[in-house]
């Protein structure tokens, strides 16, 4: 009999995996299902990083890396945040690590005491509670609905701030929730957080480059760079350049957070492949012009599904900023009867009949927020119009 340790019966498997899973297989017995359940970019890795890989693998770049990040990568980063985000960062308050989602593992690991507060606004990136958990701390989950555009208020977080609190999560632009707070929003958010100076504040801007309609970044940094001494920024490879599988993630923030997080990844994982991080340098490096069709493409999407899905009674949906995530309300398809005379009563109804009418996607449970769900249009245009087509029939026909 193996016990299971608590803190590893504190967490779950990711839901998105299990809806995945499931799609993949009734995909496999020839089930008609559109899957909009991703997470990833549907687009290929540039070639010009895949070819820095190649060239790294050649010149036999295959050995242990250092663990806080390769010299060439750590500069590439450096330069990215100076030249993409005017921040300024010395080398060493830069680490690497396997994905953003280690990063944010590491942060909590290095700074967590049992029963530490971390304020995680809901809906959530589950890694984000799920992590807290893992590292002995408490997740204090503020819900944030459609009404409040899936944004946490000022208010909210002055009062959910105790003498426990350690940090605050914030994922701008958001995953589920595409949306991006404003200047405005975030200085009054700022505004709280000078209160409160122990205070750390994770700002995981993953999906800082996949914006629509013009729209340009703004991140905390600059609209409170006073701030700077206690922001961990969480970033990476993953979103912007197609890169999901190459697990390059990195932390730029306060050196001392930075040198205990690589202590821990240190006794977990070492450095990252040193394949990947020359790839990620290449990427860093290479600018950003390939972006511009890609944007442009998940815009298209956007625009597409949104069409189809803004005039349904049932369903309510904001238009997203940014990310590649559609999140939608169905507290309005609950208590309605299907063709074959059963009822939705409940979320987990909504997506089984969802997935009945030819599309998966994801419970807003996983995410923290029900009765919503997630649709990806990290997939083709077409067949995320055809799978707002089908949600539509699905609606027109409930009584
Ligand atoms: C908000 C957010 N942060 C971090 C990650 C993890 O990214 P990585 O692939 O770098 O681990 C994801 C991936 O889905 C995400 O949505």
């Amino acid at each position: 009999m193996v016990t299971l340790s608590k803190r590893v019966q504190s967490v779950s498997l990711s839901a998105n995996a299990a809806a995945r899973q499931l799609t993949r297989q009734l995909k496999e017995q020839g089930v008609d299902i559109l899957d909009l359940t991703t997470g990833e970019p549907d687009f290929d890795t540039p070639s010009h990083i895949r070819q820095a890989a190649v060239a790294a693998m050649e010149a036999g770049e295959t050995r242990y890396t250092p663990t806080n990040g390769t010299a060439p990568l750590r500069k590439a980063v450096q330069a990215k945040l100076h030249n993409e985000n005017r921040l300024d960062y010395e080398l060493g308050q830069i680490c690497i690590a396997n994905g953003a989602k280690q990063i944010i593992f590491n942060a909590f690991a290095a700074t967590l005491n049992e029963g530490d507060e971390v304020i995680v606004p809901v809906p959530y990136w589950p890694t984000f509670p799920d992590s807290v958990r893992f590292n002995g701390g408490e997740a204090v989950l503020l819900t944030c609905p459609l009404e409040q555009h899936y944004k946490l208020q000022p208010q909210q977080l002055a009062q959910a701030i105790t003498t426990k609190t350690r940090w605050l999560v914030l994922n701008n632009p958001g995953n589920p929730s595409g949306m991006a707070y404003s200047a405005e929003e975030l200085t009054a958010l700022a505004t709280v957080l000078r209160d409160h100076p122990d205070v750390l504040i994770m700002l995981d801007e993953l999906y800082e480059h996949i914006l629509f309609d013009g729209r340009e970044h703004v991140s905390l940094m600059h609209v409170a760079p006073d701030l700077v001494d206690r922001i961990l920024l969480v970033g990476g490879a993953s979103k912007t350049y197609a890169m999901t599988g190459w697990r390059i993630g990195f932390g730029a923030g306060p050196k001392a957070l930075i040198d205990a997080m690589v202590v821990v990844q240190s006794q977990n994982s070492s450095g990252a492949s040193a394949i990947s991080q020359a790839a990620a340098a290449a990427a860093f490096n290479g600018g950003l012009d390939f972006l511009t069709p890609q944007r442009e493409a998940y815009q298209d999407r956007r625009d597409a599904i949104m069409a189809l899905l803004k005039p349904l009674a049932e369903i309510e949906v904001l238009n997203p900023d940014g990310a590649f995530f559609i999140f939608c309300r169905c507290a309005g398809l609950l208590g309605k009867t299907r063709p074959d005379g059963q009822k939705i009563e409940s979320e987990q109804d909504v997506l089984n009949y969802l997935l009945e009418s030819g599309v998966s996607g994801v419970a807003g449970s996983a995410y923290g927020l029900s009765p919503y769900f997630r649709l990806s249009i990290a997939t083709d245009i077409d067949t995320v119009r055809e799978a707002g087509r089908r949600i539509a029939h699905a609606c027109a026909v409930l009584k």
